[in-house]
């Protein structure tokens, strides 16, 4: 085995932009929860377990045997048209009109939110994000160095005042905010959706400012109660206006190994991102956009859609009621109606970070709540993933949990 090198002898070449780039929280953990013996409440992992592998095995034959010189050749850097019409037809449940010119396929979400953010973001330029926001984005964004504006949230989703103001603010400076960026359903990290009403008015504002809001959706179609909020891309088509780039990925219909997501954009807005693909991986992967194409083609899928909406919703279920009967006073948490995380917000005096380490050593994982933040925040809060333990070991690991701090509150009063 190779010596680890720890003195960086290149420092001195470095772009600045990597200043900017941090190692996700969550990434490092993962390679913490992937170890078995760790119940992971970390990554936002889809029970892929669960998947009929012998369907999956019908569709990669197919797109072998079918399709092979399509599957193994390079494609079109819009993506696989057939697979694009399958897009449409997936998005029309969820209220979106979209054409294939308008959509353009990415490897995964988190190249999707590279590539706007490589066109749209100028060294200080102005964006805003809800607050938590998904890492994720952060991080790419932050890679092109712009001045991120966090605006807080509640149980209803980003606050309205706080964003009209700010808005404000910066149109009086002639600052021109490039985007705002939301999760409107069971948002990564706080699990909150944002509401009919105000996904109206932040459209409102959207053209009053003359913006864009980039809406990124893996989780709607995951809804485990409650009536489906209408997109705010289909908002903005009825009002024919052109504010908002949607987004979405397979990685939690399907699975994260395929690493597709797509973007539906005005064509002009396409084009620019076309380019952005052509210069970063030429195109998604040809054989993943055809198996893809066969997932979609099998009406089954919708059958895989309500078998993850079963497992997910009992997981979430457990982990509420858990957190309910274990976690002491002074705590509080988001209730999903869906997706993957429950958002926990420990007493002021605790610190998420520390308590990590105390976690892990009783191998429990999750994700602190810092890294979900632009500015200095979330010290005392955490992300809970549900979607990948079972019932049983959902329990267990949220005793272990609410043991500890229930420790720590002990040591802290034992102090004052
Ligand atoms: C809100 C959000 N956007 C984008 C992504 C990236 O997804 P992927 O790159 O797997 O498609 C994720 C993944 O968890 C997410 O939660």
């Amino acid at each position: 085995m190779s010596k680890k090198i720890t003195f960086d002898y290149w420092k001195h070449l470095y772009a600045h932009r990597t200043g900017n780039m941090y190692s996700s929280e969550i990434r490092d953990l993962l390679a913490l929860s992937a170890r078995p013996d760790i119940i992971s409440f970390a990554g936002g992992n889809p029970d892929v377990k669960s998947l009929d592998y012998h369907k999956l095995e019908k569709y990669v034959k197919r797109a072998l045997l079918v399709d092979g010189d399509i599957s193994l050749q390079y494609g079109s850097s819009e993506g696989y048209y057939p697979f694009k019409t399958k897009l449409v037809e997936v998005m029309k449940l969820e209220g979106i009109e979209a054409d294939e010119e308008d959509i353009i396929v990415t490897t995964g979400g988190q190249q999707a939110l590279d590539l706007i953010a490589k066109i749209f973001i100028n060294i200080n330029d102005y964006i805003i994000v809800e607050s938590p926001s998904y890492a994720g984005a952060l991080n790419s964004f932050k890679s092109y160095e712009p001045n991120i504006i966090d605006i807080p949230i509640d149980k209803n989703g980003i606050r309205l005042k706080e964003l009209e103001k700010k808005l404000e603010e910066l149109k009086n400076k002639d600052i021109q905010v490039k985007f705002i960026y939301l999760v409107p359903n069971f948002s990564n990290p706080s699990g909150v959706t944002l509401s009919l009403p105000r996904r109206k008015k932040i459209l409102e504002m959207a053209k009053k400012y003359n913006t864009l809001i980039i809406e990124d959706n893996p989780y709607g179609m995951l809804r485990y109660e409650g009536q489906p909020v209408p997109t705010i891309k289909e908002l903005d088509s009825k009002n024919g206006s052109k504010h908002v780039l949607y987004m979405s990925t397979l990685s939690k219909l399907l699975a994260p190994g395929f690493r597709i997501g797509w973007i539906v954009a005005p064509h002009l807005i396409i084009e620019k991102l076309t380019l952005g693909v052509q210069a970063a991986d030429l195109c998604t992967s040809s054989f993943s956009q055809r198996i893809a194409f066969e997932y979609f083609s099998d009406p089954a899928w919708k059958d895989n859609i309500k078998n993850f909406i079963k497992i997910y919703s009992s997981r979430r279920d457990t982990m509420l009621k858990s957190l309910e009967e274990y976690f002491p006073e002074g705590s509080s948490w988001s209730k999903p109606k869906g997706g993957f995380f429950i958002w926990l917000k420990l007493p002021e005096f605790l610190n998420s970070k520390e308590i990590l380490a105390d976690a892990i050593r009783n191998k429990v994982a999750y994700v602190p709540g810092s890294g979900f933040y632009a500015s200095n925040n979330g010290y005392n809060e955490a992300r809970l993933a549900f979607c990948s333990e079972s019932p049983k070991d959902i329990e267990k690991g949220i005793k272990i949990l609410a043991n500890i701090i229930k420790d720590k509150i002990k040591l802290y009063k034992s102090f004052k």
